[in-house]
């Protein structure tokens, strides 16, 4: 294979984005788009010169033409179109999260070992340069021990448009933590090489979609349904075989002084980290001063920062697929955890 040929299964915001990464790569090719809606469709397509349009997902998964697929819809969908998908002998790039449930993401994986199809996840946070230095230095054990560690993404005003899928339960599954909570959940694990957690205390709050405050305006679909019974707030106690412990905390909506905060902070016997900007923290014996490195000096493990990028280079050439499906699904299962704890108040053993 010389290239590597793509079809898109929803056509909606994240999808342009999506569409320009993809093209970035000099051996992708975008050529069939598909949306239940087919002026999203016809937007997309004409925008990226896109070959075939359709308006039924089994359709694009029959079209020969199309070696992979990039999945971003409601997440309702996301397992039961991957899973049609890899039958239907297309490789798999499933938009975040990865599913409703831990026994949807079981499934998927089950599909994907029997199919021989690639599936990974578009944890994009995990990509870029940051984060990437940090986890190099992390990777090679100048942190120390890794102990406890802060992923948090607050936001005052950031519930994507009111009235659409992303806060109805039943086609999202949940809220903020689904949407945002999940790619510092996913990257701080990735970060400490710790996917190995034992317990889960969680809590999450609806405070401000129910009352039509807190939108940020995300989204293409239309707003039809005025049901918001997502969590707009979320937090989680997350502790880890080895001793360790992750408080994931998470909003689209809350009163606070930034419009944004967002990063994931380490704490290590020998030294302490932070993402975003990427920085260090550490006390070097000879040195009077504490030090705060912000000039982060490492080599990233991949030579792009593309979730894109990696995949078709895994299909093209070997590359490691930098999101594993295991991993993945142990990031599903804090998720339904949080869920279980939230419920009856207790935590949650895995
Ligand atoms: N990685 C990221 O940073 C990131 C960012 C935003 C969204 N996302 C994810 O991407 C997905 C899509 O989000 P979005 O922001 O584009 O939402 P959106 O509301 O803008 O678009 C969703 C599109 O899916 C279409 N759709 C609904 N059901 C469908 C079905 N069964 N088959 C085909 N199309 C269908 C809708 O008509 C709509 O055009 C979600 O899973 C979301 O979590 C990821």
């Amino acid at each position: 294979m010389s290239e590597i040929r793509f079809g898109f299964i929803g056509s909606g915001k994240i999808s342009h984005f999506s569409a320009e990464a993809l093209l970035r790569h000099p051996q992708a090719k975008l050529v069939a788009a598909q949306d239940l809606n087919e002026e999203r469709v016809d937007d997309l397509a004409d925008k990226f010169d896109i070959k075939h349009r359709f308006a039924n997902s089994s359709e694009l998964f029959a079209c020969p033409e199309v070696d992979a697929v990039y999945i971003a819809v409601p997440n309702k969908f996301h397992a039961p179109l991957a899973i049609e998908a890899m039958r239907a002998g297309k490789h798999v790039l499933l938009e975040k999260p990865f599913a409703m449930n831990t026994a949807e993401a079981e499934e998927v994986i089950r599909v994907s070992k029997e199919t021989g199809r690639v599936f990974t996840l578009g944890m994009n946070q995990r990509f870029n340069e940051d984060s990437q230095k940090i986890k190099a230095i992390a990777a090679g054990g100048a942190l120390g021990d890794i102990y406890y560690a802060k992923a948090y993404w607050f936001r005052r005003e950031g519930i994507p448009k009111l009235g659409t899928w992303f806060g109805n339960k039943a086609l999202a599954g949940a809220g903020a933590i689904n949407d945002i909570g999940v790619h510092l959940l996913d990257l701080c694990l990735h970060t400490m090489d710790n996917f190995d957690p034992v317990s889960v205390f969680g809590t999450t709050y609806t405070k401000f979609g129910n009352r039509g405050l807190g939108e940020g305006g995300w989204g293409l679909s239309d707003s039809t349904d005025t049901t918001f019974d997502v969590d707009d707030l979320a937090s989680a106690l997350i502790k880890m075989r080895n001793g360790a412990t992750v408080s994931l905390e998470v909003s689209w909506a809350a009163h606070m002084g930034e419009r944004e905060r967002t990063d994931v902070e380490l704490y290590g016997t020998e030294m302490g980290a932070s993402m975003y900007p990427a920085k260090l923290y550490k006390r070097d014996p000879y040195d009077a001063d504490y030090q705060v490195v912000e000039n982060v000096a490492a080599q990233a493990a991949l030579p792009h920062c593309d979730r894109f990028h990696n995949f078709i280079n895994h299909l093209l050439d070997g590359e490691p697929l930098l999101v594993t499906p295991d991993q993945a699904l142990v990031v599903q299962k804090i998720l339904d955890a949080v869920a279980v704890s939230t419920r009856t108040g207790k935590s949650v053993e895995l």
